[in-house]
């Protein structure tokens, strides 16, 4: 079994018939559901909330992987956590008390990860490994599916992996590094390589008619890494 899982972001599913297109992908070989959640306040655009994700909930037989990309986080968090959420990441230039939202979704059962912008330094995980379960690094602008992928958050993911496997080194616990935003069949080997393991794709899988023939060509690209 590869230790690579791949989260299709439903972004880009189609919104008129949500519960099926989650059925559809997780049929396809999908390991998590990304639920990207947008406010039109951190980010220029707006998505859907925990009703959204609550509803989806039955279809759901993969954990949901819930961005929140909303400023502030605590009430979502546990609004989310409410909804059924696996994993909830959040963007610490929302949060006024980093730890504290971390701690929160630790309470909540839930699995609490970090997500980094292109231009926010991995510095910021430092101080709060021990909290973390996922990083997430955005290789866009978070806002809209669909952006090319930005080549230097490949020198970041070397960096971050590096962070997390002597972290693991010493404390024996696992981080889970994940990579959001314009990933596709062509570069997922090379993102692979440089350290990621967590694959979110939108517009690569539900742009195109056939899910599973998408996701076996990741996998199989995954598989020479
Ligand atoms: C962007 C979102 C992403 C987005 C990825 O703010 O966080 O999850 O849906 O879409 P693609 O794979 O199309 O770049
Ligand atoms: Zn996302």
């Amino acid at each position: 079994m590869s230790h690579y899982r791949i989260s299709p972001s439903i972004l880009s599913a189609d919104f008129a018939r949500l519960g099926e297109e989650v059925s559809n992908v997780i049929a396809a070989g999908a390991d998590l559901i990304h639920f990207d959640v947008m406010d039109n306040h951190y980010v220029p655009n707006l998505t859907f909330g925990p009703m959204i994700c609550s509803a989806l909930k039955p279809y759901a037989t993969v954990p949901i992987d819930v961005h929140l990309m909303v400023e502030p986080v605590d009430d979502l968090i546990q609004s989310f956590a409410k909804a059924g959420a696996g994993i909830i990441t959040f963007h610490p230039e929302a949060s006024k008390h980093v730890d504290r939202s971390l701690s929160l979704i630790c309470d909540l059962s839930c699995q609490a990860g970090l997500v980094l912008n292109p231009a926010t330094s991995v510095s910021v995980l430092e101080n709060v490994l021990d909290r973390l379960d996922m990083v997430l690094l955005m290789s866009v602008n978070p806002g809209f599916g669909g952006q090319s992928f930005i080549q230097q958050t490949l020198v970041k993911i070397r960096q971050v992996r590096a962070m997390l496997d002597e972290y693991e080194a010493q404390s024996g616990r696992h981080i889970a590094l994940e990579v959001d935003g314009g990933v596709k069949v062509d570069n997922i080997a090379e993102i692979a390589a440089a350290g990621a393991d967590t694959f979110v794709a939108g517009s690569a899988i539900f742009g195109k008619p056939d899910y599973k023939a998408v996701i076996g060509q990741m996998r199989e690209e995954l598989s020479r890494v």
